[in-house]
């Protein structure tokens, strides 16, 4: 008996096969065969919804709580990952039944008590602590959990980072909704994605909870924890709620800019179509707090040092293209980066800056050697390529080039439709190029050809 339960034991720490009852289960592999990142993401099941109840002291660095995660089975499993960085796992169950735990890197293999039948919505919950890591990306940047010098936090990171605070199916292919609760001493403000649904005084401590009701991708979950002056009060004129957090260094820096977020938005509504989330906003952190300003979900993050207008319309851009319809693999992410990079570009053309003409002229005249030829925007050759120059720069000029195929009315219309279309979903590039094709009325064969699939420099504008 005791030598059967270690057996049974050693197979579930190893995930090797399924042993229970007759059912056929096997484990969930432990990536998503994504090109770029084969580890990140899992197989074997799809998370709707993530619920964290968390709580950090700043004096220790400790983070603690659980992660409640409802998930539906995509086939019969005996054991799935979570992807999950450093931290220690205090416990974990499956349908309120303790699961057997296994940490091998960054994969957090759990082994419910029963099998899972293909189509069995189910719960797993983490109760974890620890003090978070940071997370180092390709380039070297670091993300993850991000301590700046007032005591305060940035949790964010593109394209891992959200991994460092919560287990996850951290892949972009697998969007859910979120419940967001973090404690924190009082005095400390907690800004996150989505809508502030309460704030708890108890004790001297203060609980945020943070509510994202359309589906977010895990790279664009984010916390931003410390001395932020919160502006709350204003609306778009589309009457979507507007939330700010600047950091009090920043303020004096970037308040008229941050005041001018209600009118990019009503811009790119013209552009894009209906804002899609129920709130919007910036947080503008300490500066050199991350490496690089992200486009979480219904708020971008902007440390000081990247702040400025043609960044903020960007980032706001990239809740049309990103967040609401989100890369289905990696190596789309040109449907990101060319199209935020885009908006820019007419944003500028719209303000009496230079036209999108001109950017692409200034572009297209760099030499053969430049680092913008280096790869074909949609097909990024390795993982540190994936926020290259090519990806953002070579990918705008192909929005462009789709542009000048069909003009600006079809052009304009092809933008909304694609967004209405892909509205909170996922989408690649092959779905792009169909759709394209499609709303043109022909095959726009020679851009996606040359200057999305094609190597080096076209041989002409
Ligand atoms: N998406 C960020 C921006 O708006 C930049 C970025 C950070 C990024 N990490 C990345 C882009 C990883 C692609 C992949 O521009
Ligand atoms: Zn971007």
């Amino acid at each position: 008996m005791a030598a059967a339960r270690i057996a049974v034991a050693l197979l579930a720490a190893l995930a090797v096969t399924s042993c229970n009852g007759g059912v056929s289960g096997t484990p969930g592999a432990s990536g998503t065969r994504d090109q770029l990142f084969p580890r990140l993401g899992n197989d074997g099941y799809d998370v709707q919804h993530y619920s964290l109840d968390l709580e950090y002291d700043p004096a220790s660095g400790n983070l603690s709580g659980g992660a409640t995660i409802v998930a539906r089975a995509t086939k019969d499993l005996s054991a799935f990952d979570l992807d999950f960085a450093g931290m220690d796992v205090r416990a974990a169950t499956v349908d309120d039944e303790p699961a057997a735990v296994n940490r091998a890197g960054d994969e957090l293999t759990l082994r419910p008590h029963e099998d899972l039948d293909r189509g069995e919505t189910f719960t797993a919950y983490v109760r974890y602590s620890g003090r978070p890591r940071t997370i180092t990306d390709l380039d070297g940047a670091q993300e993850g959990w991000l301590k700046s010098a007032d005591g305060g936090v940035l949790a964010l990171g593109e394209p891992a980072g959200s991994m460092a605070w919560f287990p996850s199916n951290n892949h972009p292919s697998d969007k859910a909704t979120y419940d967001i609760k973090v404690t924190v001493p009082d005095g400390l403000q907690v800004v996150s994605n989505g809508e502030l649904a309460s704030t708890a005084h108890n004790g001297g401590l203060t609980t945020f909870n943070w509510q994202t009701k359309q589906p977010m991708a895990t790279y664009l979950a984010m916390l931003a924890i410390g001395h932020y002056e919160i502006d709350d009060k204003g609306t778009t004129k589309s009457g979507i709620p507007v939330y700010t957090a600047v950091a009090p260094d920043a303020k004096q820096k970037t308040a008229e800019v941050v005041a001018q977020l209600p009118d990019i938005i009503a811009w790119e509504e013209a552009k894009f179509g209906p804002y899609p989330f129920s709130s919007t906003g910036v947080i503008v952190a300490p500066a050199k707090s991350a490496a690089y300003a992200l486009e979480t979900q219904n708020r971008p993050v902007m440390p000081l040092d990247q702040f400025d207008l043609s960044t903020l319309v960007h980032e706001l851009a990239h809740q049309w293209f990103g967040d609401s319809v989100t890369p289905a693999a990696w190596r789309d992410m040109w449907l990101n980066e060319g199209f935020a990079q885009y908006s820019e570009w007419l944003w500028s053309e719209d303000h009496g800056g230079m036209s999108a003409q001109d950017r692409f002229d200034i572009e297209y005249a760099k030499g053969d050697g430049d680092e913008i030829w280096a790869f074909p925007p949609a097909a990024p050759p390795t993982a540190a390529d994936v926020s290259g120059r090519p990806v953002y720069v070579r990918g705008a000029m192909v929005v462009h080039k789709i542009r000048e195929a069909v003009g600006d009315e079809k052009f304009f219309a092809l933008l909304q439709d694609w967004l209405r279309t892909h509205r909170h979903a996922n989408a690649s590039t092959k779905d792009f190029t169909r759709f394209a094709d499609e709303e043109a009325g022909h095959r726009l064969t020679e851009v996606w050809n040359t200057w999305l699939y094609g190597d080096g420099k076209p041989d002409s504008p």
